[in-house]
């Protein structure tokens, strides 16, 4: 098997390190379109960084999150015995700024569980605080990264977890400088719910990690020895979709994968679009309830007939926001520009509006 490397985002490793370098003051999202990178950028960075961080990274993909007592066992990893691990190493620096008769004492797990189970989540925080500002005294930078965040607001647990979870990372960037926080996600709906309910104006700035651009492409597929040909098909139906490129890359046949790829979303785009005959998904705006009328959906998909990036301008808004969610679009919260979430959704929409 072809072992792949990772593959350049200086950019985005730059603009990061230029935000580890001075002192916390903003949430940084971290956000760009489903499997661009993001996940594998920021586990790079952190395995790169040098000791004078301590970083927190909490996956919450394929984490089963229904209430704060759930959440909090997720931020502790309480429920994973192997990873007790980082219990004990909130613990160490803990047990210093404690009060006295805590010192040397370990906390079990079960006492562990006991103090967070009924509690309330604030709980959790100013522990995490307490942690944080002792790593911090002690000369290490706490780094906090969260990625896959969209997983509580799937859940819709609480709008006041995002709320105060929000506030705290307020508390711990901007009022205290006492920690970075790094929000990842590709859910751009979400991240415009929670600007706007968190009320993050001036709080928190966004940092893009899209798909490669046609340089970079270029540039990786050479690595694996990909010919002249070979590189065009490839940026014409992956685009600079990291994942995709793999697949390429691992593939004997580069063209039929790629014709396979295409002719897969060509269908999935092609059953959405005949679901919609019988059937108007309801999206949520505010209070109220809009259906989504296929008309609508196709109206919005046939802008793409001639453009890649579209704004929003004169948009039907349940169509957009349910083409959003289903991620065939993905919108940048940052700039507002509307696109499909890769190359192929692009190329799919415009096969499957020719017959429509
Ligand atoms: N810079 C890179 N160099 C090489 N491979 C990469 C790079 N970035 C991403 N990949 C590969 O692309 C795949 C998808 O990346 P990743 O999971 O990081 O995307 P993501 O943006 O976090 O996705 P999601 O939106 O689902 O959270 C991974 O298998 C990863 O190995
Ligand atoms: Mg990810």
């Amino acid at each position: 098997m072809k072992r792949i490397e990772f593959h350049d985002r200086e950019r985005e490793a730059k603009e990061i390190m230029d935000i580890l370098d001075s002192e916390p003051s903003l949430i940084t999202f971290v956000y760009g379109p489903i499997n661009s990178g993001k996940t594998t950028l920021v586990n790079n960075l952190i395995d790169r960084l040098p000791e004078d961080y301590k970083v927190f990274y909490i996956n919450l993909r394929g984490r089963f999150i229904s209430n704060y007592d759930d959440f909090i066992k997720v931020l502790f990893d309480v429920e994973h015995e192997t990873r007790y691990e980082r219990i004990k190493e909130f613990l160490g620096p803990v047990v210093r700024v404690l009060p006295e008769s805590y010192y040397g004492i370990p906390i079990p797990k079960d006492v562990f569980l006991k103090l967070f189970k009924e509690k309330e989540v604030e709980d959790a925080f100013v522990y995490i605080e307490t942690v944080a500002s002792a790593f911090y005294e002690s000369g290490r930078v706490p780094v906090l990264v969260i990625d896959e965040l969209q997983v509580i607001g799937d859940m819709k647990i609480d709008g006041l977890l995002t709320y105060k979870l929000f506030n705290f990372f307020v508390r711990l960037t901007k009022e205290l400088h006492l920690a970075h926080v790094f929000v990842v996600t590709s859910d751009s709906l979400f991240l415009e719910q929670v600007y706007s309910e968190a009320m993050l104006k001036g709080r928190c700035r966004y940092l893009l990690v899209d798909d490669f651009d046609a340089v970079e492409t270029t540039a990786f597929l050479s690595k694996y020895g990909f010919t002249d040909d070979e590189k065009r098909v490839a940026l014409e139906h992956c685009g600079g979709k990291p994942v995709c490129l793999l697949e390429l890359i691992r593939a004997g046949e580069k063209q039929k994968l790629v014709k396979k790829m295409l002719a897969t979303r060509i269908n999935q785009l092609k059953d959405l679009l005949d679901y919609l005959d019988y059937i108007k998904p309801k999206i949520m705006m505010g209070d109220a309830e809009y259906l989504v009328e296929k008309e609508d959906v196709v109206d919005t998909l046939s802008r793409f007939t001639d453009a890649e990036v579209i704004d929003d301008r004169g948009l039907n808004r349940p169509a957009k926001q349910f083409l959003i969610k289903d991620n065939i679009l993905f919108l940048d919260p940052d700039t507002g520009i509307i696109k499909p979430q890769s190359r192929l959704d692009l190329l799919a929409i415009r096969e499957v509006l020719e017959d429509v």
